[in-house]
């Protein structure tokens, strides 16, 4: 396949839960540029059943994703012939709904001559940093909070594509323990905006809760893991002994107490973690890095302890097709690669093995 040389642009796809998302983003020297990036959200659908149903999912993918192609590609001022590039999400995620918009991306690549990259969706959450419109970005060595409803990592990169993960969630990640307690709280799904939301004006200290320490058998604590379960335990009992009590549920005040030592929680592991291995860059991306509590809170102790802080803008925070795109396009500007049209999808994969999606024969 033919790349050109100074401006690329690609089209991207992100299928891997329940958004569908096409984008169109150029790549001019080191600076990226969103052309347009079209979102049909699924929410409605499963909010009804609780919860994210796989089959309802591939469907809608399948429903939406011609109208958000034209729509984006109409928004972009481009025509398809005029794309270097076609990505989408290949994992992790489900399986179904990753196979519309792989065989989707597959399909416009093998018609219109273009090469294809599959793309690691927890890759492009990392990648979704580099879409703020300031040429401010850090630089590696740095260390990532990916925050996201499917995930709570530490990582750290080394360079493009070059990761070694350091903190994680033994249990829930940080945006399901969002929707859980949201849905205890009675609040409606997803849970984390909808918690920022209520607990606006509630008290934030007005409960102790936990801090989720995970032991480590050897004796103390590892350091930059989390776990979420004995919080959301402690929401339930709160939530037990107001409703045994006949009081009013104070849920402001929950919400902003909840929101409050989570945010508390990531802030304090992630800047421990990364004095201990010297890294003087944060970064943080993923669905929960929206929240405006935790990037204050972030932004304020990061300062104090002379740690530069980078935010992925909130708009690109949950998931969308632009951060593929721009994964595609990082991918790119270190090695002329390509995957293989081969490349199917797979609903697990860590992140330390997505150089593996541009190898032939592909891993999956
Ligand atoms: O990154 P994302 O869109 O999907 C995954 O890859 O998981 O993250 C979705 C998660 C949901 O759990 C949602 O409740 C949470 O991000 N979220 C938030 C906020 N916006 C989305 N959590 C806290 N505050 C927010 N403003
Ligand atoms: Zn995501």
């Amino acid at each position: 396949m033919r790349y050109s040389t100074n401006t690329q642009s690609v089209l991207a796809l992100e299928t891997s839960c329940d958004e569908s998302a096409v984008a169109i983003i150029r790549q001019d020297a080191r600076q990226l540029e969103v052309l347009a990036s079209e979102i049909a959200s699924q929410i409605k659908e499963h909010s009804k059943w609780g919860g994210v149903v796989p089959e309802i999912a591939s469907r809608k993918h399948l429903e939406a994703l011609p109208f958000l192609l034209e729509k984006a590609l109409s928004n972009s001022g481009k025509k398809i012939e005029d794309i270097d590039v076609i990505a989408a999400t290949v994992a992790p995620g489900l399986a179904g709904a990753l196979m519309i918009g792989s065989i989707t991306a597959r399909t416009l690549a093998a018609m219109y001559g273009k090469p294809f990259l599959g793309v690691h969706h927890l890759e492009g959450h990392l990648a979704s940093v580099f879409l703020s419109d300031t040429d401010r970005h850090p630089n590696p060595p740095y260390l990532v909070l990916l925050v996201s409803g499917g995930h709570t990592e530490l990582i750290q990169v080394f360079g493009a594509g070059i990761y070694k993960r350091v903190g994680r969630s033994h249990d829930d990640a940080a945006g399901e323990a969002f929707d859980k307690v949201a849905r205890l709280l009675g609040l409606p799904y997803p849970g984390g905006p909808a918690i920022e939301q209520c607990g606006i004006s509630g008290d934030p200290y007005r409960f102790s809760l936990p801090k989720g320490r995970v032991s480590n058998p050897e004796g103390g604590f590892y350091p930059y893991d989390f776990s979420f379960s004995g919080l959301k335990t402690a929401m339930l009992r709160l939530v037990e002994r107001f409703e045994a009590s006949g009081d009013e549920i104070p849920v402001k005040d929950l919400a902003a107490s909840f929101e409050n030592i989570v945010a508390e929680v990531l802030v304090e592991r992630s800047l421990k973690c990364a004095i201990d291995q010297g890294l003087k860059t944060l970064v943080m991306v993923g669905g929960v890095a929206a929240n405006k509590r935790l990037r204050r809170m972030m932004q304020d102790q990061a300062l104090k302890s002379e740690i530069e802080i980078y935010l992925a803008p909130k708009t690109f925070c949950t998931d969308n097709a632009a951060m593929i795109g721009a994964a595609a396009l990082l991918r790119l500007e270190c090695k002329k690669l390509e995957s293989s049209l081969e490349l199917g999808i797979s609903p697990r994969w860590p992140l330390e093995e997505s150089g593996l999606l541009y190898q032939t024969p592909p891993p999956f």
